[in-house]
């Protein structure tokens, strides 16, 4: 994996002119308006880039955009691969070795979620404080690479706190409504019957999505920093199910995307 590591470093750094990022961003469903503010000074689509997953979406794939966004150089990527579609952990966390090699410090991650606590409200934004890995793996399992990080990696503080208090200060003071809670990453693809939403929501999670985890686990690994966001699009709470479908996700979403954006790009200010 370290050649990979490298090889692939080093495409990006010639295609780029030798851009050096300091923050990584990466953007969920819905959420990639984010993009529109990022001064942006080399974009590679995913297919161009040596070893990173094709996308399985047809006329959907993702790219890298290398530029300026809140006075910081930021690398950021607009599409993120996940389990469902059928990647290994290792092929969906890649791009963050990646990150990690081209020496960034602090990743950005955002999602869309479904929200379990019962004070939450459609279109929430739930900055992300802690996690519960409910994928049936981890993509830190085989040999450990010592170059990429320690065998046991604590996770004590998996989400920085300094960053989580910025956020809400950011917030705060400009009169954006956040909370914060704990977000529990699963496999997917089904959305959760009423039954997953009562067990997720007993065993400690405020939302549930698809993603996410095992990026922030490989950041972790890697010793970055994570600020990790997520919307609230449909709500798992008792007497308030109703059907959902990704096209609403992406709806909601969207909608609540500008907000989002807004507080990623102030913590990324303040770094
Ligand atoms: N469950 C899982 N993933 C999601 C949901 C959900 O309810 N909403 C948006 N992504």
């Amino acid at each position: 994996m370290l050649e990979q590591i490298n090889f692939t470093t080093k495409n990006i750094l010639e295609k780029t002119n030798n851009f050096k990022p300091e923050v990584g961003i990466i953007l969920g469903t819905g959420l990639g308006g984010l993009v529109k503010e990022i001064s942006a000074e080399f974009v590679i689509p995913y297919e161009e880039i040596p070893n990173f997953p094709v996308s399985t979406v047809e006329g959907h794939s993702g790219k890298l955009i290398f530029g300026e966004l809140g006075g910081k150089k930021v690398m950021a990527m607009q599409g993120r691969f996940h389990f469902y579609e059928g990647y290994t952990m290792q092929q969906i966390t890649f791009p963050v070795r990646v990150m990690k090699a081209l020496g960034i410090h602090t990743v950005c991650v955002s999602n869309a979620s479904g929200g379990m606590n019962p004070d939450f409200e459609i279109g929430e934004i739930m900055i992300i404080n802690d996690h519960i890995n409910l994928f049936p793996t981890n993509p830190l399992i085989g040999k450990n690479i010592a170059e990429l990080g320690p065998r046991f990696p604590d996770m004590s503080e998996a989400y920085d706190k300094k960053l989580i208090a910025k956020a809400m200060e950011i917030a705060k003071n400009n009169g954006i409504k956040v909370s914060q809670g704990c977000y529990a990453g699963l496999t997917g693809p089904c959305f959760e019957t009423p039954a997953e939403y009562r067990y997720i929501a007993r065993i400690g999670a405020d939302a549930v999505g698809m993603s996410t985890v095992p990026e922030v686990i490989v950041a972790k690994h890697g010793g970055m920093r994570v600020f990790g966001v997520s919307i609230v699009t449909d709500l798992g709470v008792e007497g308030k199910i109703i059907e959902v479908t990704h096209e609403e996700v992406q709806h909601i979403a969207s909608a609540a995307e500008p907000k989002m954006s807004f507080i990623v790009k102030e913590v990324i200010r303040t770094l």
